[in-house]
């Protein structure tokens, strides 16, 4: 048990809590004017892994918001429960869909207060046992970024979402955020959608539950949002309803793997937001390293600094690029991954049969190494579904 953490900037409230919080566990208070962005909140809030986190009324109601999908999709064994200084019914709904466990009015009593928090430790810990693995399947949202265009971001987001998917079926989510280029379903090699990310984002206000109808799916078990193939579509996307979307898709699968446009346009940034992993791809040139470096400083200015960073090195063995070691140097980041130059890339990709597919050809094994990295645990526990190769 590692207790409760009142966000308020009232003292009071921790003293009028303390009697509801009962002896067996710690509270703390924690209170900022000026937190950067909601994730780092969530993180300081969170810090102390607590059970329940109780929101006080004087927290702004678009905070709240922006606070409970963070705090539910990052830290899964806390739950939220909200203290509203209006209590209409539709806001209750509100807060309860983005992620809240409980909603009660700042007036309550003692004793209502106390069985809610009650309530929540409980739901808690059925989430805890029922997490896959003793451990848990921890939900992953993987942002495949990169400065410049052709770098290999589709190539590397379609073969590692196929590769998971191959090893749990129905739980992988690709979500191809270049809305207005977007070739994911070409790679796939995916007949035309019925329905496409223009659908999904128009759908998500009245029905945030019922966006697996807008998915297509490839015959590995994953599903595959597309972006509209029509250009005016695509600027039509309303970033808000694009962000509720990405928010409910990513609720909805454990694993989800984004794809995006060159640079970070809003859709990356909208993405970026709900990732827990972030994977940059670069080729070894040098005007491609030096943007990666201005991406991780962009980022660093912004606060998206929780997510954990990756750094794929593309056509590593170029003959005409920088050494890899050259690049950790300069970007300041160990090359996690590195993935040769190879033929089977672009034949693959014009086949419409991502390489992880192939029996054989190309590198594979480095391949298998990026799948390892970001699969579940199997049921002992262990890392990947299948050993690292040494
Ligand atoms: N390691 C590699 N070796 C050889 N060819 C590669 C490699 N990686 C990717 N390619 C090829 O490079 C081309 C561009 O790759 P891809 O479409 O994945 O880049 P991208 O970053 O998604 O580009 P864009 O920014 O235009 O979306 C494709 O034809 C792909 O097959
Ligand atoms: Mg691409």
């Amino acid at each position: 048990m590692s207790g409760v953490t009142i966000v308020s900037s009232n003292p009071s409230l921790e003293a009028r809590l303390s009697p509801a919080i009962g002896r067996g566990l710690t509270h703390r208070r924690v209170w900022s004017d000026r937190w950067r962005s909601p994730v780092a909140a969530a993180e300081e809030i969170c810090a102390a892994d607590p059970d329940v986190v109780v929101i006080g009324s004087d927290v702004l109601e678009t905070d709240v918001r922006e606070l409970l999908p963070e705090i539910d999709r990052r830290y899964p064994n806390t739950g939220v429960l909200v203290l509203a200084a209006t209590e209409t019914r539709e806001q209750i709904v509100e807060y309860l869909r983005l992620g809240a466990r409980d909603v009660l009015a700042e007036s309550t009593d003692v004793p209502a207060l106390r069985t809610s928090i009650e309530r929540v430790i409980d739901v808690v810990n059925q989430r805890r046992q029922s997490a896959v693995g003793g451990g848990g399947l921890r939900r992953r949202v993987i942002v495949v970024l990169s400065p410049k265009g052709g770098s290999g971001k589709t190539t590397m987001a379609v073969n590692l979402a196929v590769g998971l998917a191959r090893r749990a079926p129905q739980q992988v989510l690709l979500l191809d955020l270049d809305s207005q280029f977007g070739d994911c379903a070409a790679a796939l090699g995916l007949p035309d959608a019925e329905h496409d990310l223009s659908h999904a984002t128009a759908a998500v206000a009245s029905d945030r539950n019922a966006l697996k109808v807008f998915l297509s799916t490839h015959e590995s078990g994953l599903a595959v949002l597309t972006p509209p193939d029509d250009l005016a579509a695509a600027e039509d996307i309303d970033p808000d309803a694009l962000k509720r979307t990405v928010g409910a898709l990513t609720e909805e699968f454990p694993l989800t793997v984004v794809d995006t446009a060159a640079g970070i346009d809003e859709p990356a940034l909208i993405a970026a937001e709900f990732a827990s992993d972030l994977l940059f791809v670069s080729t070894t040139d040098v005007p491609s390293i030096r943007a990666v470096t201005r991406q991780l400083d962009a980022l660093d200015r912004i606060g998206l600094t929780a997510p954990r960073r990756h750094f794929l090195l593309n056509r590593a063995n170029a003959k005409v690029g920088l050494t890899a070691s050259d690049v950790e140097n300069t970007v300041g980041m160990e090359a996690t991954f590195q993935i040769p130059s190879s033929r089977a890339f672009p034949i693959s990709t014009n086949e419409g049969i991502p390489l992880v597919e192939k029996a054989s050809g190309g590198p594979s094994r480095q391949l298998a190494e990026v799948i390892e990295a970001f699969a579940p645990p199997d049921e002992s526990g262990r890392a990947g579904w299948r050993r690292r190769r040494k």
